[in-house]
């Protein structure tokens, strides 16, 4: 067997990511909790305790440490922190700090997302992000996380995949069922430049509880690719999809990328992978090379001194063999991106553990599997492995 050295930088992130309605179980103030228990709204399972992470944060930091990672992303909970307008609550608040110094105290570096897809339930039910002062309430919340963040968090994200937000937005205005066969609906303008607005605020306050902090958001990317001729038809779907998110991010201390899959557009618009291409649990095309793609469009669109940090990459497979044979083609992507001189800061895996997959189960991202009645954790081979490359930093690669 040989190997590739993985050239990361000093000080290279290196660990897995949750998100808070996800992992913790009973977001019962939050816009999802609503929306899964409506059964207009055709989800399929609700989220529930999910994994009861709210209780269990500790043993899921315990065991991410101990496989090897350095760092861990997960997010508040804006319905938690702000169960109703302006009251804040003191033991929430302390709740997540207790989080960022348990995670200092196991060598994890924390980052904190402050906006993971949730909003509270009174927030939806006064118009959502583009109503009037949606910005502002926002930007109060963030205000509100200073005592989580202020001390001991290098890295905060603002708002999760805000170009996902515009898009599910597009579809709820239009009342249109679900996704295309192939990309993405068209994101909801009115929202795209809500969710915006409410980043710029958001890296205000964060700034002003403390100036160190490294500032960003995380966009999803979905590698469009040209087939020959549809380069121009391949950038204009792109761009209010992606890239008006991305140049959006300047200014900020980095960007986070997150991507899974590629799609392919045609002079038509997208085109699904073939009938015999490999799939993940998710439908998507199995592709690891797509973090690859993702870090060079990201750098061509906001330039090349903006730092990347992969802050989302992972396969959804009931095959731990395909989820190592997934992280090892993506780090090699992400070791070629590196060499090209793309300012790669990190790479955080999707996910710590099998979680709420947006109205479903189903989907297993987890690097640790969790058994849905006693919320037991067992490590798959994927984790130990991957956890301890960032101490190897050597990636094995077929000796063939
Ligand atoms: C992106 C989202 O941030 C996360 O919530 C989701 O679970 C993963 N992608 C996988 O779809």
């Amino acid at each position: 067997m040989t190997h590739t050295s993985l050239p990361f930088p000093d000080g290279f992130l290196w660990g897995a990511s949750t998100a808070a309605h996800q992992i913790e179980g009973n977001n019962v103030n939050s816009d999802w909790w609503r929306k899964e228990h409506d059964p207009a709204a055709g989800i399929h399972e609700p989220s529930l305790d999910a994994c009861d992470s709210y209780h269990r944060w500790e043993q899921d930091m315990d065991l991410l440490a101990h496989l090897g990672f350095t760092d861990y992303r997960f997010s508040v909970e804006w319905a938690r922190v702000e169960p109703a307008p302006g009251a804040f609550s003191r033991a929430e608040i302390a709740h997540y700090r207790r989080m960022v110094d348990g995670a200092l105290a196991r060598g994890l570096r924390p980052m904190v997302t402050l906006h993971h897809f949730t909003v509270p339930q009174w927030f939806e039910d006064r118009g959502g992000w583009t109503a009037d002062g949606a910005v502002e309430l926002f930007a109060r919340y963030v205000e509100h996380c200073a005592p989580i963040i202020a001390d001991g968090v290098r890295h905060v994200c603002t708002i999760n995949e805000p170009n996902m937000i515009a898009v599910m937005a597009g579809l709820a205005k239009r009342g249109e069922q679900g996704f295309p066969p192939a990309g993405l609906p068209f994101p909801d303008e009115e929202t795209t430049h809500a969710v915006i607005a409410a980043h710029h605020a958001a890296v205000k306050a964060v700034r002003a509880a403390n100036p160190d902090i490294q500032v960003g958001w995380t966009i999803a990317n979905q590698v469009y690719q040209a087939l020959p001729g549809a380069e121009e038809v391949t950038a204009a779907y792109r761009h209010p999809r992606e890239d008006v998110f991305i140049e959006a991010a300047r200014g900020d201390d980095f960007l986070g990328v997150q991507s899974y899959t590629r799609t392919k557009i045609g002079p038509d618009g997208p085109v699904p992978a073939p009938q015999d291409a490999e799939r993940t649990l998710t439908q998507w095309e199995y592709y690891p090379a797509a973090v690859g793609h993702a870090l060079r469009h990201t750098a061509d669109v906001i330039g090349r001194d903006m730092p990347l940090i992969v802050t989302e990459n992972g396969i959804a497979t009931g095959d731990d063999s395909r989820r190592v044979d997934y992280y090892t083609g993506a780090l090699a992507a992400v070791a070629a991106a590196i060499e090209d001189g793309i300012d790669v800061r990190g790479y955080l895996a999707w996910s710590a553990l099998d979680n709420y997959e947006w109205g479903s189960y189903a989907a297993t991202f987890g690097l640790i599997a969790v058994d849905r009645v006693t919320f037991e954790r067992t490590p798959r081979p994927s984790a130990a492995w991957l956890g301890g490359l960032g101490r190897t930093r050597e990636l094995p690669r077929d000796a063939s």
